[in-house]
């Protein structure tokens, strides 16, 4: 975002801010999409406005945060553990587990057992690492699997929450048209009647994952739009909300998608 989108002299943030000078990550929902990041924090807190939902962080727990390897950024697991609705010792299953950064994220700030599945062994290693610097190996576990073949029984997982590769850095979009429908059939073998699952992917595998969803009788409830700063992220990204059975939007959170808007330009809500 350039200094002048903030109301700001084109050119100002860049000097004067940096990411790293964020001490909030701020969730703004400007209709049915929801932005977030370092660089929106800096740029309403520059113009005076507050928004409805904030996730605290700061320099010094930052790195600590982060774990030693790079992740899904907090912010994002922050969103979609809140549309998840987690609740106290449910069993949690991210089928793409990568470096664990996700469920690492979701374990500091809710009270369930997390349990997730990568292909890649060098990945599980760096997961083990991550939520071992975190103090979370009590937990969560990543173990090395299959998200087609999960070694799990039927019927035996709570809640699915996972950023499913999108197709930028991690596969591409035309191997998601066999590994979405393959996992998601796992999904919904996997989650026991009722449970439910908020999966993000990147706009351009959004309708692949919709109809994977429904070859796995999976019931897509709703889907919110975001986006998240830096880089390939820019990109429109999307969290799908599903539940196996009838889909019941109570089974969700929705505060992300009703936030109230903010006025960018008077700086009042
Ligand atoms: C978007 S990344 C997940 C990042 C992770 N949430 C984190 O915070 O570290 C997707 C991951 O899915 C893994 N993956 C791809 N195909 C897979 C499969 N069939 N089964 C399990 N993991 C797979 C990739 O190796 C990659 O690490």
């Amino acid at each position: 975002m350039a200094g002048a989108a903030c109301g700001l002299p084109a050119g100002t943030i860049g000097p004067l801010l940096s990411k790293d000078d964020a001490s909030l990550v701020v969730w703004l929902s400007v209709g049915q999409s929801v932005v977030c990041g370092a660089w929106v924090a800096v740029c309403l807190l520059s113009v005076g406005v507050t928004a409805t939902l904030v996730t605290p962080t700061s320099r010094t727990t930052k790195a600590m945060d982060r774990g030693p390897f790079w992740g899904l950024h907090r912010a994002v697991a922050f969103a979609l553990g809140t549309s998840a609705k987690l609740q106290e010792g449910e069993l949690v299953l991210d089928p793409f587990a990568g470096r664990g950064a996700l469920l690492a994220a979701l374990a500091r700030r809710w009270p369930c057992r997390y349990l997730g599945f990568e292909l890649d062994p060098a990945r599980v290693a760096e997961a083990e690492v991550n939520l071992q610097a975190a103090e979370l190996q009590e937990l969560a576990v990543v173990r090395r699997g299959d998200a087609r073949q999960l070694p799990l029984p039927d019927d035996s997982v709570d809640v699915v929450v996972s950023d499913l590769p999108f197709g930028r850095k991690h596969g591409s979009v035309e191997a998601n048209r066999s590994l979405y429908p393959a996992a998601l059939r796992e999904v919904a073998r996997v989650l026991h009647p009722g449970g439910r699952g908020v999966v993000a992917t990147g706009d351009e595998s959004a309708e692949i994952l919709d109809s994977a969803l429904s070859g796995a009788d999976l019931c897509r409830v709703d889907t919110l739009s975001f986006a998240f700063g830096g880089k390939s992220d820019d990109a429109g990204c999307k969290a799908v909300c599903f539940a196996k059975g009838s889909g019941d939007r109570d089974l969700f959170d929705w505060s992300l998608a009703e936030a109230e808007v903010c006025q960018l330009t008077s700086g009042s809500c």
